[in-house]
Formats: C-alpha cells, structure tokens, sequence
C-alpha cells in the first residue's frame, strides 16, 4: 500500500515535469491518488510508544557515550551546553514523562502482579530509575557554566560510562521481556485505548506531540555535536584472516 502510494506520487511528479507521460495518464495518475490531508494516521500502538521513546533516550545516551572518551583527553574542548541540554532531554521526556507518567503509573504496577521474576523486574527497574535521577541532577549541576571544569571530567566521564551501561541493560530488558509480558494483560481494543490514553498524558505534559518534539531536539543536539551523519558510525571492513 505504502509503496503504491510511493509509486503513484512519482508518476504524478513524472507527470508534471513532463517526462512522456500523456495528459491522460496524469488524468488517471491523479484521481488516483489518495487525498493525504485526509488520510487518518496509522495508530502507533502503546508498545510501539514506548520503544520509540527508547529511541530518543538511547540517542541521548549515544550522546553520553560519545562525550566520555573528550571529557578525558580535552575537556576545555567539551560542549558544556550540549550535555546540559542532552540531560535536560533526559529529564523531561525519559525520567518525567516515560519513567514516571507511563512505566512507573502504568506497566510496572501491573507486571509485579505476574509472577516472583517480573515483580523482582519491576523492583529494579525502579530503583534504576531513582539512581538515574540522581545522576541527571550530577550531570545537571556539572554542565551549569560555560565549561566542565577539570576536577570533574573524570568523575563525570566514570558515571556517565555507568549510567549508559545500566541504561542500555535496562531499555533492552523492558523491550524483550517487561513489556511484551505487560501487553499480554489486553486485547487488541484495550491496548487501542491505552495507546490513546497515553498519547492525552503526552498532549497534556507536553501540550503537543511530545514524541515528535524529542526527537527533533535530539537531532539538534547530534547536529550540534556534529553527529547528525549517520554513516559516520559505519566501522571498517574488519581485517582479513
Ligand atoms: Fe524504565
Ligand atoms: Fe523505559
């Protein structure tokens, strides 16, 4: 479906510019077409929600990840402001909205009620969630001033090594086993309702789409950085045997 769509809006193009397509073919091509003012969004299921939110917060942990190796070798040379915002992202979107508003009020309650593992899961889960508060108000209080200071490039570079660490442990733990085990509870139509529940907690905290606004302040950052390109995490061919 999408790739007819895809298809008929580039014959339409084709059309246009005048590339050998007859006015009838045009005629066809664009009645054809489906009106996409009018085409409803496709849902985003609730589970879909969350994983893509993880996508935000794994990007901000790339980020962590990829100041730590700087914060040791030329820390007058590190992007004060940029780690700054990257935590305030954090804060906002991963411990206030994801955390606390759809894990901690809707997925955990209900998983401690399926059995001794997943309650231990949940136990955990929460109490990583206390520690990278903490370490976000660290990261916060550090990248206050135009600069790191020296006396905390290391410690800053040990924690924010840990915190990825546990984070990325803890995202792919929620991914593959606490919310497939969570989903499990509903049926399709629940997890429709659900799914618009949480988009209102989104509208509410956020007054928009607060998906969409994440991720474009995590592309500006990357950019700030200079790691909007992609391809420049592509590793050479490893070494012949
Ligand atoms: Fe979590
Ligand atoms: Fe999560």
């Amino acid at each position: 479906m999408e790739f007819d769509w895809k298809r008929r809006n580039l014959l339409w193009q084709c059309s246009v510019v005048g590339l050998g397509f007859t006015g009838l073919d045009f005629t066809i091509v664009a009645k054809d077409a489906p009106d996409k003012s009018e085409e409803k969004e496709p849902e985003v299921t609730a589970t879909e929600d969350l994983m893509r939110e993880h996508g935000v917060i794994r990007r901000a942990l790339l980020l962590y990840y990829e100041l730590v190796p700087k914060l040791r070798k030329d820390v007058a040379g590190v992007d004060a402001s940029a780690l700054k915002q990257t935590a305030q992202l954090f804060r906002t979107f991963g411990e206030d909205y994801h955390e606390r508003m759809l894990e901690e009020q809707h997925i955990f309650p209900l998983i401690r009620k399926q059995g001794p593992e997943l309650q231990g899961y949940s136990d955990v889960l929460t109490a990583q969630h206390n520690r990278g508060r903490e370490i976000t108000d660290y990261i916060l209080a550090v990248s206050n001033g135009p600069r790191i200071s020296v006396a905390h490039a290391e410690p800053l570079a040990r924690t924010l090594e840990s915190f990825v660490l546990m984070y990325e442990n803890h995202a792919a733990r929620e991914d593959t086993i606490v919310f497939p085990a969570w989903k499990k509870n509903f049926s399709n139509k629940q997890l429709d309702e659900i799914s618009d529940q949480f988009e209102d907690i989104e509208h509410k905290m956020f007054g928009r789409d607060g998906f969409e606004e994440a991720e474009k302040k995590i592309s500006r950052i990357e950019g700030d950085l200079g790691f909007s390109d992609l391809g420049q995490f592509t590793p050479p061919r490893p070494p012949e045997i």
